[in-house]
């Protein structure tokens, strides 16, 4: 199907396209003669590579790949698991969002807080790469490089940003802060980074993406266009004051210079290191409850964060992921509003949250806390297909000598597993609960499943039965080296072992 494709394709922009083979055709001699054909130099180099691809898939194996998505409302600690995973995967490919995201990783008690950059910026020896689902601020990424190269963090030739990427400007911020404090409207509690502005003029065609912010002329007659139309309506609808275009241009048209030499077509790269051997790990942001599809709508951010996302937002087939990992909290928590059914409003939850520094890492907000909830991280096991799961933050329940785990919903006293389409229908849910003992001991220390406590394991091994995934990870605090490593989990995605 691809090759005939592809000869079609040959045929129609080469001069001696009457040497190609008529169909039927013994597949790899006629993708040599293809490649022969075009020559590796000509404007075919996508259908050359994919054509040297087709050529070399008998030889050799495409590289290993894993979303890493988060099970819940995002800040379960991906940044953790990624930075784990890429002791041994090449490049780290960042697929939705955009700066309302932020990652801590500690790496011998430095803390470093990513927004934009994937985590895999922390190897040397690792390609990050930003996706073309991902929207870019371009001031908020390099200023994000600077304090990276200010930190001797290595950031040329081995960070990437896709040239499809959809850019975000000051407008977008206008029209959000506009939005969200005009009255009648749903307060999202948003990050204020004009994330879902940018999306709407994604999916409204009018969007500008990296590859036209390094056009001059059309990034000037873009802003002209655009600077028009947003102050007009952001005039109209929330008074507020009109955006320079001229300034603007000249802000932008600087950043575009200093952000060209991270651009690439990065669907082509990846795509590329795939058939090369290299490994993947695409780094989701937020999570599955603040999907735009999938989540509690409309409670939710712009993108697409559950593990579909994945595939769109870096160009990387989905015929070609391999396996998911969900990432959990060892109980829940969200930030800004929106339904939330295990959420504890009491002094528990408080200390929950002192505890677990529960505190935006982007805005500084303090996030609301409540207990495991397994009817959603079912679902997030549906959505995304979740094979494997890692339980962060475990260590922050060390104190606890019984722990309360939401196992079923109750609507009118009947039990349901589903969960409601309207952000409405959670007012009806009432919670079931099941009290799990507690272990009452420090596990920040412990390296191996065999040492935690009793209580522990079984908590663990229940999360395991109840959402039928395979737990792989445990996180018992911050650093890199408060982790323990499943063995199973670590010979599948070829880790090492702590
Ligand atoms: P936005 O993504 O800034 O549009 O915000 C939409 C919703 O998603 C708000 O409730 C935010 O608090 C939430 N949100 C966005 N990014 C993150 C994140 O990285 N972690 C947790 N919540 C987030």
């Amino acid at each position: 199907m691809l090759l005939h494709s592809l000869i079609r394709y040959a045929r129609a922009y080469t001069p001696s396209s009457a040497d190609l083979p008529s169909f039927p055709v013994y597949p790899a001699a006629a993708a040599r003669q293809v490649c022969a054909t075009l020559g590796r130099a000509s404007i075919c180099g996508r259908a050359i590579f994919q054509v040297e691809f087709a050529l070399s898939r008998g030889k050799t194996s495409r590289g290993r790949t894993a979303v890493i998505v988060g099970a819940q409302w995002g800040d379960e600690g991906k940044g953790k698991i990624v930075d784990v995973l890429t002791q041994t995967f090449s490049v780290v490919a960042r697929y939705a969002g955009g700066h309302n995201a932020g990652h801590t990783v500690i790496i011998n008690g430095k803390k470093f807080i990513l927004q934009l950059v994937p985590g895999g910026i922390l190897r040397p020896e690792c390609t990050s790469v930003v996706g073309n689902g991902v929207v870019i601020d371009p001031l908020a990424f390099l200023k994000e490089v600077a304090s990276l190269r200010a930190a001797g963090v290595k950031v040329d030739g081995n960070l990437f940003i896709s040239n499809r990427a959809q850019v975000i400007l000051p407008y977008h911020r206008m029209m959000e802060l506009g939005s969200e404090n005009a009255p009648g409207r749903v307060k999202i509690g948003t990050t204020s980074r004009g994330i879902g502005p940018a999306y709407e003029d994604k999916m409204g065609r009018r969007g500008l993406r990296v590859a036209d912010l390094l056009d001059i002329q059309l990034l000037r007659t873009h802003i002209e266009n655009a600077c028009r139309e947003k102050n007009m309506i952001a005039h109209a609808l929330f008074n507020s004051e009109p955006l320079d275009a001229d300034k603007m241009f000249r802000e932008y048209a600087n950043a575009a210079e200093k952000i060209a030499p991270f651009v690439r077509d990065t669907a082509l790269l990846l795509n590329r290191a795939l058939a090369e051997g290299k490994s993947i790990v695409f780094e989701g942001a937020q999570g599955t409850m603040l999907d735009i599809d999938h989540g509690t709508y409309p409670f939710v951010t712009s993108s697409s964060a559950t593990s579909g996302g994945a595939a769109t937002g870096t160009g990387v087939p989905p015929t070609s992921i391999d396996t998911v990992i969900g990432i959990t909290k060892a109980y829940c928590t969200r930030v800004g509003s929106g339904p939330f059914p295990s959420e504890l409003l009491d002094a528990q939850g408080e200390d929950l949250r002192k505890r677990g520094n529960e505190y935006g890492a982007v805005t500084g907000r303090p996030r609301r806390t409540g207990w495991l909830d397994l009817p959603l991280l079912r679902y997030a096991g549906m959505i995304n297909g979740i094979s494997w799961l890692v339980v962060t933050k475990l260590d922050v329940l060390d104190h606890l000598t019984e722990i309360p785990v939401c196992v079923g919903y109750k609507v009118d006293g009947k039990g349901t597993d589903e969960v409601p389409a309207q952000a409405c229908g959670y007012e009806n849910i009432e919670c079931v609960y099941r009290n799990m003992p507690g272990w009452a001991s420090p596990t920040q220390d412990i390296r191996t499943v065999e040492d935690l406590p009793k209580a522990a394991r079984e908590y663990l091994a229940f999360i395991e039965k109840e959402t039928g995934a395979q737990v792989g990870m445990i996180s018992t605090g911050p650093d890199r080296e408060q982790t323990i490593l499943v063995p199973e989990f670590t010979s599948e995605l070829g880790l090492k072992s702590n």
